[in-house]
């Protein structure tokens, strides 16, 4: 980077609160607390971020682009205060206060082929799952458990983009990985099952770094390796319990290899769990 870029991207991060301190060729970090905009969230990130105040969908714009990115190139992040059309899994809604939460889609190119994808995204929902402490509701959702079942604090939006076959050079199948977290959020309405951080007594001064934990946690997991799945069967909360998935009712056993949930012997692929007993 020429002095001048450097000299650039630290003005930027300064504008965007990141407190630094010149001493001649030297610079310290002061305090980055409360620090938000694309230069830091790049920074705490470790990846280009893009970043918008408000947009309808950052898991539309990470589909976007990921069709156009290059294989070999690093891959983005997309960040904004506010959607105006989120979307939640089986074609609903994702509602979040602005400013208040975290709502980012990040675009991942593992080598797998897309029926070996389900077990990679299961992987990286216990990843965030591990950093934010948090138990998971099968498939992704990040929840915390409660004696009378479970609160939602997030939720994971997982797209493959696959760029058109005319593409010149062809361009790699992608995961768009949407990821909204309810942080400093208190209020839900009509949503008697969310829960923030917040509500949990988990006062978040700096959202962006915990956006970079979450994202390098995603970037740490090893999607090759045998354990895969350990860590998401460690946080699953409704193993050994009666639940429902559309029309079957059953005890949630655990999951198979390629990230179905088997209940009472039958593997289920896609749905939303319900807990009927403790
Ligand atoms: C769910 O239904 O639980 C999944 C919710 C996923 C919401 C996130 S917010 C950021 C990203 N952009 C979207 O439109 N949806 C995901």
């Amino acid at each position: 980077m020429s002095t001048d870029a450097l000299e650039g991207l630290l003005v930027a991060l300064q504008a965007e609160g990141v407190q630094l301190q010149m001493d001649g060729d030297r610079v310290r970090l002061v305090d980055a607390r409360g620090a938000w905009g694309p230069h830091t969230l790049a920074w705490r990130t470790a990846r280009p971020v893009h970043h918008h105040q408000s947009c309808p969908s950052t898991n539309r714009i990470a589909r976007e682009l990921a069709r156009v990115t290059p294989h070999g190139a690093p891959l983005p992040v997309v960040v904004a205060d506010h959607q105006s059309a989120g979307r939640g899994r089986r074609g609903r809604v994702w509602s979040a206060s602005p400013g208040q939460n975290l709502l980012f889609s990040v675009v991942l190119r593992p080598a797998l082929t897309p029926a070996d994808m389900p077990r990679a995204i299961l992987a990286w929902a216990a990843a965030m799952a591990d950093v934010l402490d948090v138990s998971l509701k099968w498939p992704n959702d990040l929840v915390v458990s409660r004696g009378d079942g479970y609160r939602k604090l997030g939720g994971i939006l997982a797209e493959l983009e696959t760029a058109s076959s005319d593409e010149v050079p062809a361009i790699p199948t992608s995961v768009v990985l949407g990821v909204g977290i309810n942080v400093s959020q208190t209020a839900f309405e009509d949503l008697p099952l969310a829960t923030s951080l917040a509500l949990l007594g988990r006062t978040v001064i700096d959202r962006a770094e915990l956006l970079g934990a979450l994202v390098q946690a995603i970037d740490a997991v090893d999607v090759q390796a045998d354990d895969l799945l350990d860590l998401w069967r460690r946080r699953a909360c409704m193993l050994g319990r009666t639940v429902r998935v559309g029309d079957l009712v059953g005890v949630a056993e655990g999951i198979r290899d390629d990230g179905a949930l088997m209940v009472s012997g039958r593997p289920v692929l896609a749905g939303d769990v319900e807990l009927i007993s403790r």
